[in-house]
């Protein structure tokens, strides 16, 4: 064959997508309890959005984005994250005037960024996301946390750390930025042409340089922990004041600084801690983004969120290995014997499922025997077998697999013994 999926993305196939589907269920039912509701948002945006949000300077805008121009002369671009697309929504549809506040949302869908392929980092893949915008209340900074760390749990994972920061507010940061322009300057023609352009642009940038990684000034370079003013330490220890009361373990990393440039304030990780999980270890980020809303045109309103990806999620449950194994079986199979049981039998299917059992029978013409494997691979819980003289006298015979018991029911009484 010609084609095969694009580099960089997969298709999610039959004996998997169900694997899919049980955490979109598991995330959407703690959003839930936590009171958010979902936003849908389209996949592609105008490019200036993220160049406004994410930042000028970011390997996403700068590398990764795929960005085309649509038959109007736009420029467009795939969405690469979900929480610029989202304030966009909330400034847009002037969710701040909502008499509920803080506008709790959750989302889910594919991102995509142009990045080199490696077990877990794909060209398309799927984002988990929640944005509570409207407070800055460090009680919220730690709920959104806890949802996200109730996800991980509720899936069964425990090899899993969180790592937290401050970046401060824009005070702070430009504090700290001052004094990583006056670090870097002297040497800067030691650094990569990226580096350079971050110098005046964007120094904290230069931190998460992956080709000047090595430097000796990497080392020594400033940190925003430092740089830190009252305000803002009061406010990371009244995050980890609700942290402890919500009985949440962290560890403190000065050094994470996170790959776009809207946050302040909290900045948090959730990595897998599984020896069997590959190099990259970030399952989840996440942070506050007091600035954005007002960025993109809209009114003062404070943010914060994350997003998770549904792919290394599963990776992390394998590499502990705790993956799903309980994969929905039937509840009936009918096994059918002839033309009359075969019409008799597709009469009875379309009973069962009008009344919610998932049930399934032959299309392939095949014996008996056959038809029983068929039932044993798809795990039925009961098969029904009829043949000629069933038809005759309009009962079918019941088999519980379980115990592998027969007996012979009416077909006025099957779904009540079904449901038994
Ligand atoms: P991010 O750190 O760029 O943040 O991405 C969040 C998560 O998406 C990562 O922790 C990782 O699990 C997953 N992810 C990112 N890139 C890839 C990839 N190429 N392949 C597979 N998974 C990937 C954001 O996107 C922010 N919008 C999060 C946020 C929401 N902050 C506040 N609200």
């Amino acid at each position: 064959m010609n084609f095969k999926v694009p580099r960089g993305t997969q298709d999610i196939l039959p004996d998997v997508s169900w694997k899919w589907q049980r955490v979109e269920k598991i995330a959407r039912s703690i959003c839930d309890v936590y009171n958010y509701k979902e936003i849908r948002t389209p996949i592609f945006e105008q490019t200036e959005l993220f160049q406004r949000t994410v930042g000028d300077t970011t390997d996403i805008v700068q590398k990764e984005m795929y960005t085309f121009t649509d038959r109007g002369d736009r420029s467009m671009t795939l969405r690469p994250e979900g929480t610029a697309p989202v304030v966009r929504s909330f400034v847009e549809h002037k969710m701040f005037g909502y008499a509920d506040q803080p506008v709790k949302l959750y989302y889910t869908g594919p991102m995509f960024r142009y990045e080199r392929q490696q077990a877990g980092r794909y060209r398309q893949f799927v984002q988990f996301g929640v944005e509570a915008i409207g407070s800055d209340d460090p009680a919220i900074d730690a709920e959104v946390i806890e949802l996200a760390m109730n996800i991980y749990k509720k899936t069964g994972l425990s090899d899993i750390k969180l790592v937290l920061n401050s970046l401060g507010d824009k005070e702070s940061r430009d504090a700290h930025r001052e004094a990583l322009i006056a670090h870097f300057s002297p040497n800067i023609g030691e650094f990569c042409s990226d580096c350079q352009n971050r110098l005046e642009k964007n120094p904290l940038r230069i931190l998460d340089c992956k080709v000047d990684r090595e430097h000796p000034l990497m080392k020594t370079a400033p940190s925003l922990a430092d740089y830190l003013n009252e305000e803002s330490s009061a406010y990371f220890e009244k995050v980890k004041n609700y942290l402890d009361i919500a009985g949440i373990e962290y560890e403190y990393d000065p050094n994470l600084v996170r790959g776009l440039d809207y946050y302040n304030h909290t900045a948090f990780e959730i990595m897998s801690t599984s020896k069997g999980f590959g190099a990259i270890t970030t399952l989840c980020g996440g942070g506050r983004y007091n600035g954005l809303a007002e960025e993109i045109g809209g009114p003062a309103a404070p943010g914060i969120g994350f997003a998770l990806s549904i792919e290394r999620l599963l990776l992390a449950l394998e590499a502990e290995e705790k993956s799903f194994t309980d994969e929905p079986s039937l509840d009936v199979y009918i096994v059918t014997l002839g033309d009359a049981a075969r019409e008799k039998g597709f009469e009875i299917l379309g009973n069962l499922r009008e009344n919610g059992l998932r049930s399934e029978m032959d299309y392939m013409g095949r014996k008996m025997k056959a038809q029983m494997k068929s039932a044993d691979r798809l795990k039925a819980n009961h098969v029904i077998v009829i043949g000629e003289d069933e038809v005759n006298e309009h009962v079918v015979q019941l088999k519980n697999m379980a115990d592998r018991e027969q007996k012979r029911v009416p077909v006025e009484e099957l779904i009540e013994e079904l449901k038994k």
